[in-house]
């Protein structure tokens, strides 16, 4: 594999969780398997008051705790973080950029890592314009000596109109081509191979559309709570947090039409015209096709669950959403009338993101006497965990008769002896090092991506009648949003239906 050229990498915002938890263990884990630049440094930049011994050991202690692939060993951590300094500044402060950059030239002579510049923005979305434009003042964005990249953590804005401003602002300052708007779902291995499953066999694609699928569900569920990150969550809620990103580029990649290559922009464009061909939702029709709801207190397993709004610095009467399912429609001539159907949610039974594409049955029913009504086939993409893929189809029961019965064919990646499955970070930072944009959102997917989200936000603030309904927590989400789903006795798949929910929670 590819070694990137030397480089600093610089973090706004340190000391924040998303350094410690993703960012330093994916680093660590890069530079394990020999795909770090020969010459590299890496500097914390936070606003509290840190030595640089102490911002070491804080990261050494994260590699230890967070790093997936503790088998690849942990004996270089302190060569590792010997690579690490901390800057304390004042985000919005010039006179504090420009005593970055004279520290960034101080190191980058030291460590004889040349003019390269990668600039990670890990702080609240409020910072990025700030420390972006005062990058650019201090003349930190020129590219004159090496490359200057941008890696801009989502949110990207809070709504189209936020979005536009600041992808007008980014641009003022840098070129498209150095802004790398991360979307970690992206960075799975199982979102990638969307691509691989439909564009490298020959047996899916003819079957990949209108014609032979009935509808496609995409769902994301977290077992977890909103954990310590009330105060961010608050302000968000699942449709910006979840479904504007990540729901929609699994929905992007399920859908789009095979591109004219892997280059980063041939697949981006097919990404975008879907984005594109999003049938609008109007906002009168946003509480028919979009149900949202919110966890409230519960037992599960025999341990007492808060609700969301009893969490930490979560608003007692918040009415933001912890869950959101949508019923929406593709406008083009592969999915013309297939309900695409997604949701997303907090503290439901368990962890799992999978797509599901439910095919058509078959025209003539000939099993009808013995059988009743036929399953259907589905294909499941499950992305996350016990990554791999399901076909489920019917065949004949052994014995007499035509007894049908639905089965499983099964592939599992941890089957693979040799596959290590990559942290979504260490993919994308890897990509960032070599200049490869090819998995990270464009500044025009990002904002056709808000128009369609921007009738649900307007139906939510404009029309408080709309339900915010509960449902306890350690459940599949509010009951309403069953009947979402178009067709008599359709319901959502319920990918560990084994577990009856009344076994796993009781209402306080
Ligand atoms: C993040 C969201 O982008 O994705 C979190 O902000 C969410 O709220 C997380 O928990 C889910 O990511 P993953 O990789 O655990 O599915």
């Amino acid at each position: 594999m590819e070694k990137p050229f030397n480089l600093i990498l610089v973090i706004f915002g340190a000391t924040g969780d998303l350094t410690s938890r993703k960012l330093l263990p994916a680093l660590f884990s890069l530079k394990n398997q020999g795909l770090m630049p020969d010459k590299c440094a890496f500097i914390g930049v936070g606003r509290s008051e840190k030595s640089v011994e102490d911002f070491r050991n804080d990261m050494e202690k994260a590699v230890r705790e967070f790093l997936e692939d503790k088998d690849a060993g942990i004996s270089n951590i302190k060569q590792f973080t010997a690579c690490i300094d901390y800057f304390k500044m004042d985000y919005q402060s010039p006179g504090d950029y420009e005593k970055l950059r004279q520290e960034i030239e101080k190191i980058s002579a030291a460590r004889g890592t040349g003019g390269n510049i990668i600039f990670y923005m890990a702080t609240p979305p409020s910072l990025y314009e700030v420390i972006a434009t005062n990058i650019a003042k201090a003349g930190m964005g020129v590219q004159n000596d090496g490359f200057r990249r941008f890696i801009i953590e989502k949110p990207f804005g809070y709504d189209l109109e936020s979005a536009r401003n600041l992808n007008k602002t980014l641009h003022m300052l840098v070129q498209e081509d150095q802004i790398y708007r991360i979307d970690h779902y992206l960075g799975k291995e199982t979102v990638q191979n969307l691509l691989v499953t439909r564009f490298a066999n020959g047996i899916f694609e003819p079957l990949w559309n209108r014609n032979y699928v009935h509808r496609i569900e995409i769902t994301s569920a977290e077992s977890m709570g909103v954990e310590d990150r009330g105060g961010y969550y608050d302000g968000s809620g699942a449709l910006r947090d979840m479904v504007q990103n990540h729901l929609l580029q699994m929905v992007g990649l399920t859908a789009m039409e095979p591109p004219s290559s892997l280059e980063a922009d041939a697949i981006r464009n097919e990404v975008l015209k879907v984005f594109q061909s999003l049938q609008p939702i109007k906002e009168e029709d946003v509480e028919k096709q979009v149900i949202r709801g919110q966890y409230t207190p519960s037992k599960i397993r025999g341990e007492c669950v808060t609700g969301y709004r009893y969490e930490k610095d979560v608003d007692v009467h918040s009415r933001t959403e912890t869950y959101v399912a949508i019923r929406f429609y593709i406008d083009n001539w592969r999915w013309g009338g297939v309900p695409f159907y997604i949701r997303t949610g907090k503290r439901l039974p368990t962890r799992v993101t999978e797509v599901v594409i439910h095919f058509k049955q078959t025209p003539h029913h000939l099993f009808r006497r013995v059988m009743g009504k036929l399953s259907g086939n589905q294909l499941i993409i499950r992305i996350q965990p016990d990554e791999g893929m399901l076909l489920k189809f019917d065949m004949k029961e052994p014995g007499a008769g035509f007894n049908v019965k639905n089965v499983n064919m099964d592939f599992h990646y941890k089957d693979l002896a040799d596959a290590r499955m990559p942290s979504a970070y260490e993919r994308l930072l890897y990509d960032v090092m070599l200049g490869d944009s090819t998995l990270f959102s464009r500044d025009d997917e990002v904002e056709t991506a808000w128009k369609f989200i921007e009738p649900i936000q307007k139906a939510w603030k404009n029309n408080p009648a709309i339900k915010v309904y509960g449902y306890p927590a350690g459940t599949w989400g509010p009951e309403p949003s069953n009947s979402l789903i178009e067709g008599e006795g359709l319901m959502w798949r319920y990918p560990c239906k084994n577990m009856a929910d009344e076994e796993l929670y009781c209402e306080l």
